[in-house]
């Protein structure tokens, strides 16, 4: 067996607590995240199935009443990661922090679940989480989409999963920082600050999660009262994709849905409207603001992993797909190297993160074999390089960030055993 495969699994299991996995194993990111734990889970599906349906357990018990599951779940009291479980002062049995993330678990659930190519009875054990995993949609379309435009806004830039990308620099520029900010960072004193977010947008951050607490993070007050409200395209598109997949496991268990099904026919049509054909860009709606955002970001390109009934759009996005890249040797940095925004080594504007790659590679496996086939191979390659760290540059392929990052190595593991 390949010697970083063995690398990569124990990897995961050193970053491995009480039936959930850290991001990393540094003090960078001491909780459960809710998007790695999916990738993570993916990763562990690979080689223990039990530690894979473990981790998306654990991470669905972090629930709220209203159906949200948090980005973060503090399954221990530690002070040490800002803003910790007191700053947030929230979630019921477990203690979270009062926003969301992309909710790839639906579709990462779907994979696992196929692949392993499972009997009726063996599907059961999976029933209660994708019940749940129903309910957490049911929250989206309800209070972050209130009036059924069709687009689902996110009310944080950490709700993306891209904390610092430029795609939120006008949105962020209208936030008025709150005077009395008390919090000290400790994610700069891990990792190079060249590499992490500012201090003017952490000063935002926490701005918006007090904002948020004081409202008791009432989900039917923040849509309207946030400020900050942005309709994403790369977030839409993992919703649409993950609305689909849930559909499709919830016929599994016999309980298809007639209103998901509406809506994903609407927000698809609403989702084609945000890339304009002939000139190959997207748009960002900044609703808080009522303006538009366009930077060329590679979450942009999600749109080919929604899976549109539209092979127009499709080809015209591989097509500005291969443009993006162009100027890179290794791809595909988070933000194009041509824009002025583009920073090498900075977190998510610039740098290659494997799981933009993963989610792309994805999406053009069913449109574009051959190219789909370069990404998979690219990112093996810079990999094993570079190891499992949690971004790369895009102009020399060196690591940044965190090393043993949980999902390049998860990540790592999937692509390298499964290509078809
Ligand atoms: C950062 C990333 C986010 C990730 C988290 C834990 O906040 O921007 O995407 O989920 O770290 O790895």
């Amino acid at each position: 067996m390949n010697r970083l495969i063995k690398v990569a699994k124990k990897t995961l299991i050193n970053n491995r607590k009480l039936n959930y996995t850290l991001p990393t194993n540094t003090k960078l990111y001491p909780a459960q995240w809710n998007w790695d734990s999916a990738f993570i889970a993916l990763g562990y599906s690979n080689f223990n199935l039990n530690y894979s349906f473990k981790e998306i357990e654990t991470l669905v018990s972090g629930q709220w009443s209203d159906g949200m599951i948090p980005h973060i779940l503090f399954h221990v009291k530690d002070l040490s990661y800002t803003p910790n479980y007191k700053a947030w002062n929230c979630g019921k049995k477990i203690s979270s922090s009062g926003i969301t993330q992309p909710p790839i678990l639906a579709s990462i659930l779907r994979i696992i679940i196929e692949r392993q190519k499972f009997s009726k009875k063996e599907i059961k054990k999976y029933q209660a989480l994708i019940l749940k995993i129903k309910k957490y949609f049911k929250w989206f379309i309800k209070y972050r989409d209130p009036k059924r435009t069709g687009l689902i806004s996110i009310l944080h830039p950490w709700e993306s999963g891209y904390d610092n990308s430029p795609l939120w620099d006008k949105p962020m520029s209208k936030i008025k920082i709150d005077s009395k900010l008390e919090y000290k960072r400790k994610d700069n004193q891990i990792v190079n600050k060249n590499q992490r977010p500012l201090k003017i947008d952490y000063d935002r951050y926490v701005t918006i999660k007090n904002h948020f607490r004081q409202m008791k993070y009432d989900p039917k007050k923040l849509f309207y009262k946030s400020k900050f409200n942005v309709v994403d395209v790369g977030f839409n598109s993992l919703f649409l994709k993950a609305l689909k997949d849930l559909n499709f496991l919830l016929g599994l268990i016999g309980k298809k849905n007639s209103s998901f099904k509406k809506y994903i026919l609407l927000n698809e049509s609403k989702l084609i409207k945000l890339f304009n054909l002939k000139k190959m860009k997207f748009k960002n709606k900044d609703l808080k603001n009522n303006t538009e955002i366009e930077i060329p970001s590679i979450t942009n390109f999600f749109m080919l992993y929604a899976d549109l009934n539209n092979n127009q759009i499709n080809t015209q996005l591989i097509k500005s797909l291969k443009k993006y890249y162009k100027n890179d040797k290794y791809f595909f940095p988070s933000i194009s190297s041509n824009h002025k925004s583009f920073e090498d080594k900075r977190y998510w504007r610039g740098p290659v993160w494997i799981n933009c790659n993963w989610i792309i590679y994805q999406g053009l496996k069913n449109k574009d074999k051959k190219f789909s086939e370069i990404i998979r191979k690219q990112t093996i390659n810079l990999i094993e390089k570079q190891k499992f760290r949690e971004y790369y540059s895009s102009k020399t392929g060196l690591g940044l960030g965190a090393k043993n990052f949980s999902w390049s190595a998860a990540l790592y593991l999937d692509l390298k055993l499964n290509n078809t």
